[in-house]
């Protein structure tokens, strides 16, 4: 890609708190003229190996020629090179090129120059780019673009990628192609809940993300409203370019639907409403609300993780599965305090949703855990009822947790009610 209008030099320790997709991965050898005998690559000499790189891994995978084909230009605005270790002549470097961020009309890049030899890392650059037109004016970054750059699936299991909404990157596992399935975790989750589902749902675009404040993406301070984060994840399908999509939702994640289609209801194709309610939280609900906030702050999530853990699994799980009893404690454990805040103060604050449901007019399907004591069957059948054509589906020997208790059971249904749906 184009070379570095202005360029800034400084050490910065780059943020790593979530691994990010690796687009591709080249191998450039170090030329005599780029650096000095002590294994120095001035800041000139690095920029064209990043830039080397760039342009060879473009031509591996879309081509050469693929802003030109599409009428636009990146325009670096902004480069940081960070040094890790002296580099001499015929050294070969593995340079990797992650998307760290894609905004509408702005993209960065991170790259790494690891040597191969003995896998050091060598030097990492950190570089923004501005799409531009013909006229030199931003311009929205084009879906192939994006498609190329925002690393659409993870590349590996586990490996998250990072998209930029309204004051803070959400971490995100995609899998796959097809139409888009979005699944909301619960509270105080995570992502992998979702794991089974991610890993085996073939044939639909599955994006399961940590909201803001939880797992490893951002936690900003502040006030959190079901609302806020309705509006993240229709800032998060922009971004991926989708209009619509299944929204799944686990318990909070199901206050979260709820509050979609209050306020994105074009976005949402159909419904799966898991272990949740759609009732707003009564003077003892709201009262537990400001008793958890206080555990959080004075002892921290695993003081919330002690607390919750039982009333999240289901007895049969708690007795037969002690792995996903630690995977849950691990979870909640390692979810920012901020984040906990914020869920607790949305789901206390959350709008009754009760009037909405006869309005739903998008294919539904209802899940719940038979050992749910958060959620008894007999609210999730009222909610369900209350819902025009909703299916609902109990899952034996599972609790609140449904998804990770019985994950085989909790996919197959949700396979069966994917595959009657209306194909977009
Ligand atoms: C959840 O699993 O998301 C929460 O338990 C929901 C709630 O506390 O209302």
């Amino acid at each position: 890609m184009c070379s570095v209008p202005k360029l800034q030099f400084r050490r910065i320790i780059l943020n790593r708190h979530a691994p990010v997709s690796r687009l591709s991965s080249v191998e450039v050898t170090v030329y005599p003229y780029e650096c000095d005998a002590y294994g120095h690559m001035n800041e000139a000499a690095y920029l064209q190996l990043f830039e080397r790189a760039r342009w060879e891994a473009l031509a591996r995978g879309p081509g050469q020629d693929l802003f030109r084909r599409l009428g636009v230009w990146p325009a670096a605005r902004r480069a940081t090179v960070d040094y890790q270790l002296p580099a001499f002549p015929g050294d070969v470097l593995r340079v990797e090129l992650e998307a760290e961020k894609l905004g509408r009309t702005s993209l960065e890049l991170h790259q790494r120059a690891v040597r191969i030899k003995d896998g050091a890392l060598v030097a990492e650059l950190q570089i923004v780019f501005v799409m531009i037109d013909g006229e030199g004016k931003p311009t929205p970054i084009p879906p192939e673009i994006a498609t190329v750059f925002s690393g659409r699936v993870s590349a590996r299991p586990g490996e998250l990628v990072r998209h930029d909404v309204e004051g803070a990157a959400l971490a995100v596992d995609m899998r796959g192609d097809g139409p888009a399935l979005l699944l909301i975790h619960g509270f105080p989750l995570d992502h992998s809940m979702w794991a089974h589902q991610v890993a085996t749902l073939a044939g639909w675009r599955r994006i399961a993300p940590d909201l803001r404040g939880a797992g490893v993406s951002d936690a900003p301070d502040g006030v959190y409203s079901v609302a806020t984060y309705a509006d993240d994840l229709a800032r998060l399908l922009d971004r991926l370019h989708i209009e619509r999509a299944v929204v799944a939702g686990h318990s909070m994640g199901g206050y979260i639907a709820f509050e979609m289609l209050r306020r994105h209801r074009s976005r949402v194709m159909a419904l799966i409403l898991v272990d949740t309610r759609a009732d707003a939280d009564n003077a003892d609900g709201r009262k537990g609300r400001e008793d958890m906030i206080e555990v959080a702050r004075k002892q921290g999530a695993v003081a919330v993780a002690d607390r919750m853990v039982p009333r999240l699994l289901g007895r049969s799980t708690q007795q037969t599965q002690p792995n996903i009893v630690e995977q849950v404690k691990a979870m909640i454990g390692r979810t920012p305090v901020t984040g906990i805040v914020g869920a607790l103060g949305a789901m206390r604050d959350r709008p009754d949703s009760t009037p909405l449901l006869p309005t739903i007019d998008v294919p539904t399907l209802v899940v719940v855990g038979a050992e749910d004591e958060l959620i008894p069957s007999a609210a999730s059948r009222a909610l369900a009822s209350a819902i025009p054509s909703a299916a609902m589906t109990t899952i034996p020997g599972a609790g609140h947790l449904a998804p990770l208790e019985a994950p085989t059971a909790v996919t197959r249904v949700i396979a069966e009610f994917l595959e009657a749906l209306p194909r977009p």
